[in-house]
């Protein structure tokens, strides 16, 4: 086969999202010889795409100059509506007749298959160059996708992206084949689009004191006198055209306004909104807890609010309209004369039923002008509006709620979806807001949530890949962050469940990213943290344990004795098998240069190994490790709550007792807990252990206090570790006071804490 030949197949076999049917032909079909594109029926949407083509071909000269009046040689674009297709679907096939023949039901269609097309080109058309390669593959694809709603967040409050680059992330979307942009326009740091009726929203709300300099966490007061300098917003010409350019990519656009909370900027501009009525400065970095939020009590708020969506409405084409919803902060309402009267005369049950009650008052508003309320979850306490669709960011509980009370589901979880986390190891990476999502994470995401029946599954529409500000101060960065993590889950909502594996589309991202490179976007190399997993039969007495990372391909070596991985290190071939207390290590190596950081994983083969645990409380079931094994499965934890090794005890302290069957001798307890403190998982202020032969009375008893830390201290794990008693027994009890309720000074304040346990060594 010839280079251009493999180079055409390659591409073939490469797209992302991967295609529900490919068959590849054999051949190829060469560019050059393309010389008119025909239209079935001549319709606008037909020509649209035509338009497309044309573009992209424009380098390839003979195409337009060259004219054949014999049946061979074109691209056919057929857009029919009585064809027996699917909404989004499309057929494409090339090389029959030395011709191209796109067909669709719908325009999306015809636009998808053309996105499909653009994938079998050479890379270097996309800045119009011409290729030294004009082949791309004989084949047939049916494509259409798993899910209606497809779609990318991109918040521009915490920092403004100008309109070129809107553009840009509205074709990052659409070369995906996602189609919906939500746009998050306001928020406590800026407000970004331009109302005829309020103009100081742009004049006083979308301006802020200069703090780039500065973490965002950790900004300096605004000085008395200071101009707020950094901001920008829209004007509704700008958003006419980003609105042009969305529906030529057929992308939806949702608008965001929030309400009730997170509406501080607007405060700079409309003080009389708030509860207090104070001129508030809009904040240059963290704005939080969420306290100044629009008054619940002020028939004014409810008609500014009114005003400004309908003149939003105007503006955006799509079906929705949301309206935010989360995180407000109800302290505002619990002091306020107005919003406590409202409570009353409303006849509701707290400040939970207030925003409830707000939320209600802005929904038959959006209804009666044809559109529909969504929201984040938080829509869904005290009350969800009748018509409303749900934005399940907080886990997935919410969106099971919703989807059993028949609401629609968009599904944005922060466990998957987002894209301000951190991808790869914290200490090789741009700042980011925390927590840590990687490629493999994203790609791995589930969208239907478990619980539901396969007809309350219709109500999720599908999931959103969501891009909050705070740590992407320049575009680079957004696409950074967003890039691949997108790709990946552009392939998990459009592609058949069945299709998605990693590893393969891991080898057809790299192929996708040669076009990223072409385009000039910036993304990010992942992560090069190698994954140990251990399996343990219950009974057996060995780990099998086995090496990955989300580089498939790139070799792994690990050592067994404490050892720094080299490439003299055993190389991963297989799972292996150990049987007693080992510290694996393993990294990913390429030429003796390591990538990324040693991961590292002890096995701690001691007493209490597969005996049973007795819970006398017990650990919430989101947070139940492996289940009943998990204290003495010879596994400890890493800083990462939700890794699979920690049991959390929200509130409650935890109380457990180990029966190692027989008396054992007894020479050290090791308890391990984690402090991860913005998560709020605190350590337990006490930790007692004791010992028994019966089961019920125990002696020995030993303790040990602890102070839990600091504002602010990263996530930690630490061994309380216990030496005696050197005596023989058979129980073993363990007892972690828990606070209660986080501190003061947290986030979380009064909320209740965590303790979290991973591991009980019994040596
Ligand atoms: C959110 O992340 N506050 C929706
Ligand atoms: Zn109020």
């Amino acid at each position: 086969m010839g280079d251009n030949n493999k180079q055409a197949l390659d591409r073939a076999v490469s797209i992302i999202p991967k295609p529900v049917s490919i068959k590849v032909l054999g051949g190829t079909l060469n560019l050059k010889t393309l010389n008119e594109i025909k239209l079935a029926h001549a319709s606008e949407p037909e020509r649209s795409v035509s338009r497309l083509f044309q573009k992209l071909l424009e380098p390839i000269k003979e195409y337009k100059v060259t004219k054949s009046t014999v049946d061979v040689g074109k691209i056919f674009i057929d857009l029919d509506p009585s064809l027996q297709m699917l909404e989004e679907e499309y057929k494409l096939v090339v090389g029959k007749n030395k011709s191209t023949y796109l067909t669709a039901k719908t325009p999306s269609g015809l636009f998808y298959g053309f996105q499909t097309f653009r994938q079998l080109c050479p890379p270097e058309l996309e800045k119009g160059e011409k290729p030294t390669n004009t082949s791309i593959a004989n084949l047939i694809i049916e494509d259409f996708p798993r899910f209606g709603y497809r779609g990318m967040h991109l918040d521009v409050s915490r920092h403004f992206f100008n309109v070129d680059f809107i553009k840009t992330y509205i074709d990052m979307i659409a070369l995906h084949k996602m189609n919906v942009f939500h746009w998050h326009l306001t928020d406590d740091n800026g407000w970004r689009i331009e109302i005829d009726r309020y103009p100081d929203l742009i004049k006083k709300s979308a301006w802020r004191v200069d703090r780039e300099h500065e973490n965002w966490k950790e900004w300096s007061p605004i000085k008395p006198g200071e101009k707020p300098s950094y901001g920008g917003y829209y004007t509704k010409e700008e958003i006419k055209e980003i609105v042009r350019d969305a529906d030529k990519n057929h992308i939806t656009i949702i608008p965001e306004i929030e309400m009730p909370g997170h509406t501080s900027e607007v405060f700079a501009a409309y003080p009389n909104l708030s509860c207090r009525g104070d001129t508030l400065n809009v904040v240059p970095g963290t704005y939080w807890p969420n306290v100044d939020i629009f008054c619940a009590g002020n028939d004014e708020v409810l008609i500014f609010l009114k005003n400004v969506l309908s003149e939003v409405i105007e503006l955006f084409p799509g079906p929705y309209i949301h309206i935010g919803g989360d995180e407000a902060d109800k302290t505002r309402w619990e002091e306020c004369s107005k919003c406590q009267k409202r409570i009353k005369t409303e006849n509701l049950h707290d400040e939970k039923g207030l925003q409830s009650w707000f939320i209600r008052q802005i929904e038959p508003f959006i209804t009666s002008k044809n559109k529909k309320l969504i929201g984040w979850d938080e829509i869904l306490e005290g009350g969800l509006a009748p018509n409303a669709t749900v934005m399940s960011w907080r886990g997935t509980e919410g969106a099971v709620i919703s989807a059993k009370r028949g609401h629609d589901v968009v599904m944005c979880p922060t466990s998957h979806c987002y894209f301000d986390y951190y991808q790869a190891d914290p200490a090789i990476s741009p700042e980011a807001f925390g927590g840590y999502t990687t490629l493999k994470k994203v790609y791995s995401f589930s969208p239907v949530p478990e619980g539901l029946t396969k007809n309350e599954s219709k109500h999720i529409l599908g999931a959103q890949g969501n891009l909050w500000t705070e740590f992407v101060k320049t575009k680079e960065r957004a696409q950074y962050r967003v890039l691949p993590r997108m790709t990946a889950l552009a392939e998990v909502v459009w592609s058949p469940e069945k299709f998605l594996m990693y590893d393969s589309f891991y080898k057809r991202l790299l192929s996708l990213q040669k076009r990223f490179d072409v385009l000039g976007w910036t993304y990010a190399p992942g992560s090069f943290e190698v994954s140990i997993q251990a399996n343990k039969k219950t009974k057996s007495s060995e780990y099998k344990i086995s090496l990955s990372s989300e580089k498939p391909g790139t070799p792994i070596f690990f050592t067994l004795d404490g050892s720094t991985p080299t490439t003299s290190s055993s190389q991963f071939v297989e799972p292996f098998f150990i049987n007693k207390s080992t510290d694996v290590k393993a990294a990913l190596l390429i030429n003796n240069k390591q990538l990324g950081s040693v991961s590292e994983k002890a096995f701690y083969f001691h007493k209490a190994l597969g005996r049973s645990v007795k819970y006398l409380t017990s650990y919430q079931k989101r947070y139940s490790g492996e289940g009943q094994h998990t204290l003495v499965d010879g596994l400890v934890g890493t800083e990462e709550y939700s890794d699979g090794h920690w049991q959390g005890w929200e509130g409650d302290d935890m109380d457990v007792v180990v029966d190692l069957k027989k008396k054992v001798s007894i020479v050290r307890v090791s308890i391990g807990f984690l402090e991860s403190i913005d998560s709020w998982i605190f350590l337990p202020t006490r930790v007692v252990v004791s010992f028994s032969n019966s089961g019920r009375e125990f002696t020995n008893e030993k303790t040990i206090q602890l102070s839990s830390g600091a504002p602010l201290s990263p996530p930690k794990r630490i061994a309380v570790k216990f030496s005696g008693p050197r005596e023989s027994y058979r129980y073993v009890r363990v007892q972690a006071e828990n606070m209660g309720v986080c501190p003061e000074w947290h986030p979380g304040g009064g909320g209740r804490s965590w303790v979290f346990s991973d591991e009980i060594i019994i040596e």
